[in-house]
């Protein structure tokens, strides 16, 4: 299994690189500084739509977005408990001296989570499962050392860190989203932006860098008011793959249970958590991943951070590292606002109707956009074996990072020239590029290599009837539109309102289907 994973991981990791996604570790020309990535032209777009993706979900459903600063003054990180608590756990190899996480150098071997262990169970597993250190084979030291993930800075002479999460920093300025959304809880808000990890052995390519993009939105609510969610009751009946942990302790695999069913059970408390679960899910559908391809797995009570009242992780199946966490949904109390309201001095409680004051708990949806990035590419990316063109990016459609690429069949003048014009006639409404090198199937296959659906190829018929043909990604049909019409037959398809059916005609897609 673990040889497979490699295997594929050297031929997916070159397909990255060679098609433009993600290049690294930067920067190369220095030999590469471990845990930073370079996202290629190609990635970059695709890493642009999810982010959009995810705005517009959260935008949709009454999170406002902000945007606060990455550098804070360590008095925060103390707040937090950042700066005293956010550490791996090390172990040093009693030869070579390499450092590694011991949790990580476990689970490599045991394949389930140990971030519940304690330091001595740490060294137990260590021990009992004859772990050697993975550059020499020589024994570990008997001994477990922390290791701060904060990335320190100075702003002139004073302590500071880079933000190890977006969370933290958007906590702070709840006087002003009280003040700005006339005092009334509810209040959604969200960041997507870069943090900063000094992980000791970043690893799994992007999935655990030093420096990556989180999407994390936060609802403020009222303690007393959890159970109180309008908007539970229009998801309620949705099926989720729930894996709550005593499930997992007994070795059942996860199932297919609706919300309402999973808070009838107990796995989850109240109908504002259960909804932030339903959207984290929806996100990761939203994304394109596969439902097949999820499960939410729930925090061990051990594993769980002491302030949390609850916590679910999003994880996603991955060819190149088998079950991946992509998200955490957390329940996390008044822990923060009391933190930072502690350390600040500032009075961070809202007032009820009735004139009483509350400290108002936050409900988190926390994820990483680089890791469903790499899913989406680890899930769609193929390796034709028998076909010409070697490899093949079967990404849904709507995510695909170049939507439409055209073609002028053969470079001559009168064609080159209307191509030209067609591409700049897309070029408001879609992500759109123009290839004139080489044959016209060699074309197609780079296009598919790019996972682009839509090719437009510009012949001399084209010329004459002011139309032209567009070939579908999947199906390889191909039909002639007018160009009058070319914009709106692409957004419907792009939209999945129309598809090529298997004779090459454009048909309607049925909302079942959707
Ligand atoms: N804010 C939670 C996290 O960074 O995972």
């Amino acid at each position: 299994m673990q040889k497979e994973r490699e295997e594929f991981l050297k031929e997916f990791t070159s397909f990255l690189q060679d098609r433009g996604f993600i290049w690294g570790p930067s920067p190369e020309i220095y030999g590469g500084f471990a845990g930073f990535y370079t996202y290629g032209p190609m990635g970059k777009l695709l890493k642009n739509k999810i982010e959009n993706t995810v705005r517009s979900i959260f935008q949709s459903n009454n999170f406002w977005e902000l945007e606060t600063p990455i550098v804070l003054p360590d008095i925060v990180w103390k707040a937090s408990g950042h700066l005293d608590t956010f550490a791996d756990r090390i172990i040093r190899c009693s030869k070579c001296k390499a450092v590694f996480r011991a949790d990580k150098l476990i689970e490599d071997r045991i394949d389930k989570s140990v971030d519940h262990y304690s330091d001595q169970q740490l060294l137990n597993a260590i021990s009992e499962n004859n772990i050697k250190c993975p550059s020499c084979s020589s024994d570990f030291v008997y001994d477990i050392k922390k290791q701060s993930l904060m990335m320190k800075t100075k702003v002139i002479d004073e302590d500071a860190s880079l933000r190890p999460e977006t969370a933290t920093v958007t906590y702070l300025p709840f006087r002003r989203y009280y003040s700005f959304f006339r005092g009334k809880l509810p209040i959604g808000v969200f960041q997507i932006g870069k943090v900063f990890r000094n992980e000791v052995s970043p690893r799994q390519h992007v999935i655990r860098s030093r420096e990556f993009t989180q999407a994390e939105a936060q609802i403020f609510i009222d303690p007393e008011k959890k159970n109180e969610w309008e908007k539970f009751e229009d998801v309620k009946k949705d099926k989720l793959p729930f894996w709550p942990w005593q499930d997992q302790e007994s070795g059942k695999d996860p199932s297919s249970v609706s919300v309402e069913a999973a808070i009838k059970k107990g796995w989850l408390k109240t109908k504002s958590y259960a909804w932030c679960i339903w959207l984290a899910y929806t996100q990761f559908i939203n994304m394109g991943i596969p439902p097949g391809s999820i499960r939410l797995r729930q925090h061990n009570p051990d594993e769980k951070a002491f302030y949390a009242e609850d916590a679910w992780d999003i994880e996603v199946k991955l060819r190149s590292f088998g079950w991946t966490e992509c998200c955490g949904v957390h329940d996390r109390t008044d822990y923060d606002l009391t933190q930072h309201s502690k350390f600040s001095k500032v009075n961070l409680s809202a007032t009820r109707e009735d004139g009483s004051k509350v400290t108002p708990h936050v409900l988190e949806i926390a994820f990483g956009i680089d890791r469903p990035v790499l899913a989406l590419l680890d899930i769609f990316y193929e390796k034709r074996e028998k076909e010409e063109g070697k490899t093949l990016l079967n990404i849904p459609y709507k995510l695909a990072p170049i939507e439409v690429m055209v073609f002028p069949l053969i470079k001559k003048p009168s064609l080159l020239k209307l191509a030209e014009k067609v591409k700049k006639g897309l070029e408001n409404d879609f992500v759109v590029t123009y290839d004139e090198a080489g044959s016209i199937g060699k074309r197609y296959l780079r296009s598919t290599e790019l996972g682009v659906p839509y090719c437009l190829t510009i012949d001399f018929d084209s010329v004459k009837k002011k139309d032209v043909t567009i070939r579908d990604r999947n199906t390889a049909k191909q039909i002639r539109v007018k160009i009058s019409d070319l914009k709106e037959v692409l957004r419907k398809l792009l939209e999945n309102e129309i598809k090529f059916e298997k004779a090459g005609k454009l048909i309607k897609v049925s909302s079942l289907e959707k």
